[in-house]
Formats: C-alpha cells, sequence, structure tokens
C-alpha cells in the first residue's frame, strides 16, 4: 500500500508543484491520477521512486517511511513506465528489458524466459523482435517494450507515467485491455498518469482528479460519473457522462434496490407499486403522497420489498454502494 500524508512539492524556484495531498493506493489495486497539463500528475509520480524529493508530508508503502529507504533498493521494486518511452538505444529489446532482473541477480535462463514470456504476452514475436534495438520497432511496439520492462523484475509497485499517450487509438484500446487482463491476473499496485478520462474510467480502481497542485476528488470510476465534487470535476469528467449516469440512475427497476420488508414494518398507510417501475415513478409517487417509504409489489400484487425515502434520494445522488 503506498499512502500520501500531506505531501507537498516546493521546487527552488517557488513554484508549489504539489500542495497537501494525501491519498492511499491500496495493495493491487490500480489508481490513476488524472488533472489538466501542468497539475502536478507527473511530480507525485516521482516522489513515489524519490526521483523528486518531497518538501513536506511523508510518503509511505507498506507502512515504511521512504525517506529511510536506500534510493537505488527501493527503485529495484518500483517499475516506471516514463512519460516518453525512454528504452535505451543502444540495447537490443533482450538486453532492455532484462536489465532489472539482471541487476536483481537472476539466473540467465530465468530472464530470457521471462523476455520470451512478455513479449508472448504482448503479441510481440520473441524470435522476431527480442535481438532488435529500439528504433527498429514502431512507436506502438517501443511503448509495448516500455510497458513490459517495468514489469520485467516482477516489481510490487508500478509507475505509468501516460504511458499510452503517444499511440494511435486503436493499440491504445489494445494495450488498455492488456493491462487490464494482465492486472486481473499479476495484481501489482499500479499508479497510471493519463490526460485521458476515457482511459481512467476504463482501468483504473479508483481515480484521483487533480488541479493546480490539489486532489479535488478521489473517487471509484462509476462514483465518478454519478457524483462529481465541483464543477471542475463535473467538467472534466464531462457533461454528457455526468448526465448520462444520472439519467440512467433514474432508469434503475425498483426491485433492484429495494429492502426486504421488516415483520415490525407498518404496511397500511404506505403507497404502493409495481417492481418493474423504475425509480423516476418511484420518486414521483413517495413525493405526490408525501411518503417515507413505498410497498414494492411483485406481478401477483402482492408486497415483496421496501424502498424508503432517504435510500432512494441517496440512490438517485449517486450516493450507493461502490461497485468494487
Ligand atoms: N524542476 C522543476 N522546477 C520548477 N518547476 C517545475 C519543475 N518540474 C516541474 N515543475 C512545475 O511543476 C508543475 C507540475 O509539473 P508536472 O510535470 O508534475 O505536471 P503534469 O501534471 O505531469 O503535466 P503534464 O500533463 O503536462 O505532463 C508545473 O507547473 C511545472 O512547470
Ligand atoms: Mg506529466
Amino acid at each position: 500500500m503506498i499512502s500520501f500524508n500531506n505531501v507537498t512539492k516546493t521546487f527552488e524556484d517557488g513554484t508549489v508543484a504539489v500542495d497537501d495531498v494525501s491519498f492511499t493506493v491500496k495493495k493491487g489495486k490500480l489508481i490513476t491520477l488524472i488533472g489538466p497539463s501542468g497539475c502536478g500528475k507527473t511530480t507525485t509520480m516521482k516522489m513515489i521512486n524519490k526521483l523528486i524529493p518531497i518538501s513536506s508530508g511523508t510518503i509511505t508503502i507498506d507502512g515504511n517511511d521512504i525517506s529511510t529507504e536506500n534510493d537505488v533498493e527501493l527503485r529495484r521494486n518500483i517499475g516506471y513506465v516514463i512519460q516518453r518511452i525512454g528504452l535505451l538505444p543502444h540495447m537490443t529489446i533482450e538486453e532492455n528489458v532484462s536489465l532489472v532482473p539482471k541487476l536483481k541477480g537472476w539466473k540467465k535462463k530465468d530472464y530470457e524466459k521471462k523476455v520470451d514470456d512478455l513479449l508472448d504476452m504482448v503479441g510481440l514475436d520473441p524470435n522476431v523482435y527480442k535481438k532488435r534495438y529500439p528504433l527498429e520497432l514502431s512507436g506502438g511496439q517501443q511503448q509495448r517494450i516500455g510497458v513490459i520492462r517495468a514489469l520485467a523484475g516482477e516489481p510490487p509497485i508500478i509507475l505509468m507515467d501516460e504511458p499510452f499517450s503517444a499511440l494511435d487509438p486503436i493499440s491504445r484500446e489494445q494495450l488498455q485491455d492488456e493491462l487490464k487482463l494482465l492486472q486481473k491476473n499479476i495484481h501489482k499496485t499500479i499508479v497510471f498518469v493519463t490526460h485521458d478520462m476515457d482511459e481512467a474510467l476504463k482501468i483504473a480502481d479508483e481515480i484521483v482528479v487533480m488541479k493546480d497542485g490539489r486532489v479535488e476528488q478521489i473517487a471509484t470510476p462509476t462514483k465518478l460519473v454519478q457524483h462529481p465534487i465541483n464543477d471542475f470535476v463535473r467538467s472534466f469528467v464531462g457533461d454528457d457522462r455526468v448526465k448520462k449516469a444520472s439519467g440512467s440512475r433514474g432508469e434503475l427497476l425498483a426491485d433492484t434496490i429495494m429492502q426486504p420488508i421488516q415483520a415490525e414494518v407498518e404496511l397500511n398507510n404506505l403507497p404502493e407499486i409495481s417492481s418493474k417501475s423504475n425509480l423516476h415513478e418511484v420518486a414521483n409517487i413517495m413525493l405526490s403522497k408525501q411518503a417515507e417509504a413505498i410497498i414494492i409489489t411483485a406481478e401477483d400484487g402482492k408486497p415483496t420489498g421496501i424502498i424508503e425515502k432517504n435510500q432512494l434520494l441517496k440512490e438517485l445522488a449517486g450516493i450507493q454502494k461502490e461497485v468494487q
């Protein structure tokens, strides 16, 4: 688990790039940092592997303050895909990918197998590609190598700074799918920076929205579109997406959110509505009857559940149980 506790970065010239930021990334989760250019995403990320020293606050990994850790050791356990691909041009693909495993003292046959497995995984035939140099690959292929190089040493944490930004939309989608699939199997703790809300919504377990060095909102993708906390987040998420999300909430059917009827509830004075009504209709009846709850009836007209007003309001405002 990575924790930021009131972390601030002020550069020598006085620029406050990151301003009192706190958030945590749970083990095995993928968090995306998103926000406009210059809002402090790369700086935030580089503080995790100590490429940039923090000015105040603390960052801990599994409870250990990183300021007390050896920089080189720390970085060996953190894979890093930088904003520009950053492959070493004079080394072959094989040498680039096996760099960290070699530093970690892996046996030759182990790192050679790793290179082949990883190349296979991203759809590049090892026999064709491993002896090539980076410039002998297309941009998208180089980017794939950038990603697998970060995975090669099996680090528990991976930092990815706009790793797919230079790609055409199709390769980009493909790599997003690959990353999602990969994450399902390997459960790394990943911090992923992007400008692209579609990308963030697609791949993230949780999204941290930043502006001017500060965190505006931290939420799951579902919650972010259903309940953006302010106008900035709303416009960053996109009005269309927010409207769509709130519209579709009202279209949920009553039986998807109703609760079982407790024996002690007095049903006599409550209005009733069919379980196939949507939440807009449920809300209309409750408002017109000024009721605190409504009985949901099955097709045979018998009561099958109940929705209370508070629960309905929360549901419509998007403050529902998180989809994990
Ligand atoms: N070494 C530095 N000295 C002074 N200011 C810096 C330095 N590095 C970055 N900054 C400033 O800190 C702020 C945050 O930069 P950062 O690179 O973290 O932004 P970003 O969110 O990653 O942007 P982008 O989306 O364009 O990559 C910017 O205003 C930038 O100009
Ligand atoms: Mg950046």
